[in-house]
């Protein structure tokens, strides 16, 4: 698939079949997300993924019972867009532990050597998530960005054994789509495009 396809129709996809991914698949994803630019080709990220169902039910309780309450103030009820994102986020964090797989980016806090920044975190791990999620649309996988991570963090933590000094900054739900990809809705570039001035 053209690399402009797969970044046009890489959607949220909320809704998963539970079928397992294979592992092979799963290393390629993170094969691709290293492949990815960082500052100073610092290249201070890991990977963790998350395909065991024990773990992923511990995880997926402890995430659904921080957001429930969130989502419970959330009216569900109308058909717009964004309301129809809230009941998709809503479906994914409910069924976050059928998901037949979770990878979770890490980071540390290393760049620049002389006064580390989280700014500069973020800056790495986050190119190599987006390449992750535009080459699972092209291997037919359907992928989520999501924070459900700072819902689970302590939990996280100790099922997983991260080290103190290491950030959970993504979690990405991955699995094969429940629905068709369609186009993402994105402004268009005439909007946000500038020629050599404002
Ligand atoms: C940093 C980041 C965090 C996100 N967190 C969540 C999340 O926690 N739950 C969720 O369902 N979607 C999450 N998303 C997905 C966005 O809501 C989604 O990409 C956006 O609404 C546009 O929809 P589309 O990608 O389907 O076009 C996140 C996206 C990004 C980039």
């Amino acid at each position: 698939m053209d690399v402009i396809e797969a970044m046009e129709t890489c959607v949220a996809m909320r809704y998963l079949k539970e079928d397992p991914v294979p592992a092979a698949d799963l290393e390629r994803l993170v094969y691709a997300a290293t492949r990815a630019s960082s500052p100073g080709n610092s290249q201070e990220w890991d990977f963790v993924v998350l395909n065991d169902d024990a773990i992923k039910t511990e995880i997926g309780d402890a995430v659904w019972a921080a957001m429930s309450p969130i989502f419970a103030e959330i009216p569900l009820t109308s058909g717009g867009t964004t309301q129809r994102m809230y009941k998709g986020a809503a479906y994914l964090a409910k069924n976050f532990a059928k998901v037949p797989a979770w990878i979770l980016g890490c980071a540390r806090k290393n760049y620049p050597p002389q006064a580390p920044t989280e700014a500069f975190m973020h800056s790495t791990i986050y190119p190599a998530a987006q390449n992750l999620i535009v080459a699972a649309r092209s291997m037919g996988l359907g992928t989520t960005f999501t924070t459900f991570q700072m819902a689970a963090e302590s939990v996280i933590r100790e099922q997983l054994s991260i080290p103190a000094d290491v950030y959970l900054c993504v979690l990405v739900a991955v699995g094969y789509p429940e629905k068709p990809f369609t186009p993402v809705r994105r402004k268009p570039v005439s909007d946000v495009l500038h020629w050599n001035t404002w």
